[in-house]
Formats: C-alpha cells, sequence, structure tokens
C-alpha cells in the first residue's frame, strides 16, 4: 500500500520513505514466525477499534511488529524509546507507506524526545507498549489524565522491567503491565545473541578496529554481558569480566572469562563494553587509568553507564565525529579515548539493533501478549505480570518449525514416569 494520507506524524524526512519500506520488507523475510502471526490477525481483525500507544525503537523489525498489529486493526501510534535509535527511513516508510502515526527523528534532543511521547500518547490509547518504561512513567506524572483509560501494556527490556517492579513495590503502578524481557524466547535469544552480535557490530562500524589480540572488558554479566563477551571471545578477544553478583562473576570464570573489578581491569582493557543496567560503571576513577585508544562502548538501555559528562568536562580536546558515530576525548594526561555513539546504546546507535532473526521471536511475544491482554487485562490486577507460559512455548514452536527442526515426543510410558513418584532407585 502507498498512501500519502498525511498520518499525524512528526519524522525527520518523508524522501526516504521508499528506502525505508525496501528495509522493512527485508526484515519482514526474517521474521517468520511474526508473518504467520500477522496473517492471522489479519484474518481474525482481534484488535479492531482498539488503540494502542508504543514507545519503541523505530527499526525495521519494531515496523513488522506495527505492520502486525494494524493488520489486526489496531490503531497505533509510535515513537522513539531512545533518542538515537530511530532509523529515519523506517519512520518515513511507516507514516507514508503504511499510513501508521510516527512521532520519532533520529538525534533529537531531550525536549523533542518527551514530547513526542506525548503525541503518541494522544490517541489515548487503551493498551501500551514500551521499551524501557519511559512512556509509562509519562503516564504516570505527567499525563495522568489518560491513566483510567489504560487496560494494560507490555515491556520489553530488562531496564523497564526492573523499574516496573520498583513502581509495583512502591504500589504506584495504576494497570497491569506484562514483562515481555522475562520469557525465555525473548532474553534467552535476543538479550544474548542479538546484543552480543549487535553490540561487536557498533565497534566494527564505529572504528574498524580488529578485535583479534584485542583485551575486551564486558562489564556486568546477565544475558546481554554473556552474549557480548562469547561473541568477542570468538571473535579471538581475551574477555575480562567485571561482575557484582558472586554467581554470575562464578559462571564468567567456569566459562572461561577473567573476572576483575574495573579498578584492575581499566588500566588492561583495549575495548570497553558497558551493559550492567546501572550508573557510572566507567568513571573517572577508570578513564585516568585507560591506555591510550580506549574504546568505550555502552549497549545497556540508557546512557547511564559511562560518565561521559565527565569526559565532556574534563578532557582537553574533543574532536567530534573521527568517524561514524565515534567522538574521541583527548584527556589531560594526553591518552585518547574513543566513545561510540555519545554513550547511548550503541547497537542501536552506530549499528541497526539486534538482527531481525532474533527480533522475530520477541516481537511475536509481544504480537501475541497483546493479543491475550485484550480479554485478559480486566482480571489482572495493576502491577507486573509474567506472559502466560503457552505463548513463550508457542512462540519457540513456531520458531523452531520455521527454522526446519522437529522436536521429539514423549511416549506413554515416559509421560506417565514423569507424572508419577513412586519409582526409586
Ligand atoms: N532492540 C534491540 N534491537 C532492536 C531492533 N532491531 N528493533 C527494535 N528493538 C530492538
Amino acid at each position: 500500500m502507498s498512501t500519502t494520507t498525511a498520518q499525524k506524524s512528526d519524522i525527520a524526512n518523508p524522501a526516504l520513505a521508499a528506502e525505508g519500506k525496501k528495509r522493512i520488507e527485508w526484515a519482514g523475510r526474517n521474521m517468520p514466525v511474526l508473518q504467520q502471526i500477522k496473517e492471522r490477525f489479519a484474518k481474525e481483525k482481534p484488535f479492531k477499534d482498539v488503540r494502542i500507544s508504543a514507545c519503541m525503537h523505530v527499526t525495521t523489525e519494531t515496523a513488522n511488529l506495527m505492520l502486525a498489529l494494524k493488520a489486526g486493526g489496531a490503531e497505533l501510534a509510535l515513537c522513539a524509546s531512545n533518542p538515537l535509535s530511530t532509523q529515519d527511513d523506517t519512520a518515513a516508510a511507516l507514516v507514508h507507506e503504511y499510513g501508521i502515526s510516527v512521532f520519532a527523528k533520529n538525534a533529537i534532543d531531550r525536549d523533542g524526545y518527551y514530547r513526542h511521547i506525548n503525541s503518541a500518547l494522544d490517541i489515548k490509547p487503551q493498551f501500551v507498549f514500551d521499551d524501557g518504561c519511559d512512556l509509562v512513567n509519562t503516564l504516570h506524572t505527567t499525563r495522568t489524565d489518560l491513566l483510567d483509560g489504560i487496560l494494560g501494556g507490555c515491556e520489553e527490556t530488562t531496564t523497564g522491567v526492573i523499574r516496573l517492579s520498583q513502581m509495583t513495590k512502591d504500589g504506584a503502578l495504576k494497570f497491569p503491565m506484562i514483562a515481555v524481557n522475562d520469557t525465555d524466547t525473548k532474553h534467552m535469544f535476543d538479550n544474548r545473541y542479538g546484543t552480543g552480535q549487535s553490540t561487536l557490530d557498533a565497534v566494527f562500524r564505529a572504528t574498524n578496529t580488529l578485535i583479534a589480540g584485542k583485551i575486551v572488558v564486558v562489564a556486568g554479566f546477565g544475558y546481554c554481558g554473556k552474549g557480548v563477551a562469547e561473541r568477542a571471545k570468538g571473535l579471538g578477544a581475551e574477555v575480562i569480566v567485571t561482575e557484582i553478583d558472586p554467581t554470575k562473576a562464578l559462571d564468567a570464570m567456569m566459562q572461561g572469562f577473567r573476572v576483575l573489578p574495573m579498578t584492575k581491569a581499566a588500566a588492561i582493557g583495549d575495548v570497553f563494553i558497558t551493559v550492567t543496567g546501572n550508573r557510572d560503571v566507567l568513571r573517572e576513577e577508570h578513564f585516568s587509568m585507560m591506555k591510550d585508544g580506549a574504546i568505550l562502548a555502552n549497549s545497556g538501555h540508557f546512557d547511564v553507564e559511562i560518565d561521559v559528562a565527565w569526559l565532556e568536562k574534563n578532557c582537553k580536546v574533543k574532536n567530534s565525529k573521527m568517524r561514524h558515530q565515534t567522538d574521541e576525548y583527548v584527556l589531560k594526561n594526553g591518552n585518547r579515548i574513543l566513545l561510540i555513539a555519545e554513550g547511548r546504546l550503541a547497537n542501536l546507535g552506530a549499528a541497526e539493533g539486534h538482527p531481525a532473526v532474533v527480533m522475530d521471536m520477541s516481537f511475536s511475544d509481544q504480537a501475541l501478549t497483546a493479543e491475550w491482554l485484550l480479554t485478559a487485562a480486566k482480571n489482572l490486577k495493576p502491577g507486573l505480570h509474567n506472559v502466560p507460559a503457552e505463548i513463550d512455548k508457542d512462540v519457540a514452536r513456531m520458531k523452531l518449525r520455521s527454522m526446519g527442526a522437529e522436536l521429539d515426543v514423549l511416549t506413554p510410558a515416559q509421560e506417565l514416569y514423569l507424572n508419577s513418584w513412586e519409582h526409586g532407585s
């Protein structure tokens, strides 16, 4: 479909629509599970007359999720969940090729970012999709007038789930939110393989450095950290992990990684990647120890993990945009520090985010959870909830089928054995 109807929108450049459409279709080819769901939605129209506001990275993969929901009858308004992750061609195509409202421009400032969230909320949504919890936060702080109309929503990422569980503990969350991030088919694959590959992709695109022979320091050994560490090791790096959790640190050790505190790792590393979800992971005491030419990238959701403000204030010289999304800070000791994507999440700021193949599962989880919420929301208390296990397993089954794999099945005797307790040695 090609439409020039002026959907309410604020995007950078409508002329990019044709290019965006080609890339959205390319991603769609690699999202077979979501396509299957979209075809069913198109027949059944489960979202007829349902308004959904979504605050997500405006990428070709998200575009395919939007198209599946639209096929199901939803009225949509999409805004960005990060100022640097918007793909302007994708935004243009969504508006001008597919007739979806989008409020997103790459490299928007903070005011513009929140203005876009507010614009996406102006449709008075019944359901929300969030990635990082900024939209839900806006609803609970400045758009409380809309709260009564909200039936529920889905949260995509670890950081958002952490914020929502805090809101739930404080009794602040006024409607049910579903932790899509916590499904196995999301975090075991998207966080691990998606963040792992796309973060290193960002380092390549930004610096074109060779990873083989380098010392890569990975801060945080959650699923994202594991992914980054594994990919860096596979490329020939020596990997050092920093952790505050003893079990995760042990896991890293037994996978063959060195575990050190950042105060020791800082002097040794060549490339530093933060994926902790916490602030000030790399700060003054570390910068001053780093080698000349150290490369820093953050793939945590917010730009708080690297103390960029300190670099800005204390560097002798800043050489902006030395290469694609790479700023160079020359410190007073003469050493140069290379910062990728301004310390914002590098995999979306300097590369294209997780590949469509893996987002296929995350966004199928989103689509099926939203469909389930249509009827389930009224029976759920305000607060954070899990995705029903059947949705998670269904997505895994569909993905396996799309990859040509076949599951084994239990014999009746095996089924009986697993469901009994009388057998001993
Ligand atoms: N988060 C990480 N990668 C993404 C992508 N490709 N699209 C949307 N959200 C993402």
